[in-house]
C-alpha cells in the first residue's frame, strides 16, 4: 500500500507487541490522567451514537468497541484501519458478531462499496493522522459517504493548541510527536469543528480535558 511517511511512521508502532500494551497505558492511566476523559466518559459517548448498524473507525485493540452494549444481540458490525494488526485484534475480540473488515487508509478515497451504516465511531484516531484539519479532515468526508441519511458521526480526537495541558500531558503528548505516533501539534478545537462543519450538521461538541468530543449528523 502506498501512504505518506508520516502514516507509515505512526502505523510502526500499532504493531502485535506495542498492542499488548495498549489497554493498560491507555485506558488504565494516560486517557483519564492525561487526556482527561474517563472509560465512563467515553463509554457513554458511544452509549449516545452507536447503532446496531455501526463502522468502528481506528479500532486499536477494540477496547471500547468490546464494551458496547448493542441493542440487539446481533448487530451488524464493521472495523476499518490501515493497521493489519489492530484489525485483527479488534476482529478476534468482537468475533461474536463476526464483524465485516476493511483495510483503508482514511486519508484515500475509501476503496469498498459496503451498504450505508447508521452509525460511525472514529475514537482517538484523528490526533494520529498526519496534517492540518484543513487536510486531514478530509477522512471526515471518505466517511460520511458511509453514512445511511439519518446516521452519525462520532468520535474525539486529542488536541495540543487551545487547551491547558496538565503535569502528564505535557511531556507524554511531546513524546507521542516527537515519536511520530501522534500527529497533532496543531491540532485546535476551532479546525477541528470548521473541518466537521464541512461535512455534516455538528449535533455535539465539547472539550474534557485535553479531547474533544464530537457528533455529525448527514445534512
Ligand atoms: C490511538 S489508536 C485508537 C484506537 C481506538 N479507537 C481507541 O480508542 O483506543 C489509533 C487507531 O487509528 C488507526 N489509524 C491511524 N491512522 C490511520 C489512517 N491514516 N488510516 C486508517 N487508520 C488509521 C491506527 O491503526 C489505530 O488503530
Amino acid at each position: 500500500m502506498n501512504y505518506s511517511k508520516e502514516v507509515a511512521r505512526s502505523q510502526r508502532y500499532f504493531n502485535p507487541f506495542s498492542l499488548l500494551i495498549y489497554d493498560a497505558v491507555l485506558y488504565g492511566v494516560i486517557s483519564k490522567f492525561a487526556w482527561g476523559s474517563s472509560i465512563g466518559r467515553l463509554d457513554a459517548h458511544y452509549r449516545k451514537y452507536a447503532t446496531s448498524n455501526h463502522l468502528e473507525v481506528g479500532v486499536g485493540t477494540g477496547y471500547l468497541l468490546d464494551r458496547i452494549r448493542f441493542e440487539t444481540t446481533a448487530p451488524r458490525l464493521a472495523l476499518m484501519d490501515l493497521s493489519a494488526s489492530c484489525l485483527e485484534k479488534t476482529r478476534q475480540k468482537v468475533a461474536r458478531y463476526r464483524p465485516e473488515v476493511y483495510n483503508q487508509n482514511l486519508l484515500e478515497p475509501i476503496a469498498h462499496c459496503p451498504a450505508p451504516f447508521d452509525s460511525i465511531g472514529i475514537n482517538y484516531v484523528m490526533h494520529c493522522v498526519p496534517g492540518s484539519f484543513a487536510e486531514k479532515g478530509i477522512a471526515f468526508r471518505h466517511l460520511t459517504k458511509l453514512l445511511s441519511d439519518h446516521g452519525v458521526l462520532f468520535g474525539t480526537s486529542v488536541l495540543s493548541e487551545s487547551v491547558n495541558k496538565n503535569l502528564l500531558a505535557r511531556p507524554f503528548m511531546w513524546l507521542m510527536n516527537a515519536m511520530g505516533v501522534f500527529n497533532n501539534r496543531c491540532d485546535n478545537a476551532a479546525e477541528l469543528k470548521t473541518a466537521l462543519e464541512a461535512c455534516g450538521k455538528l449535533v455535539y461538541f465539547e472539550i474534557v480535558g485535553v479531547t474533544a468530543f464530537f457528533a455529525i449528523r448527514k445534512c
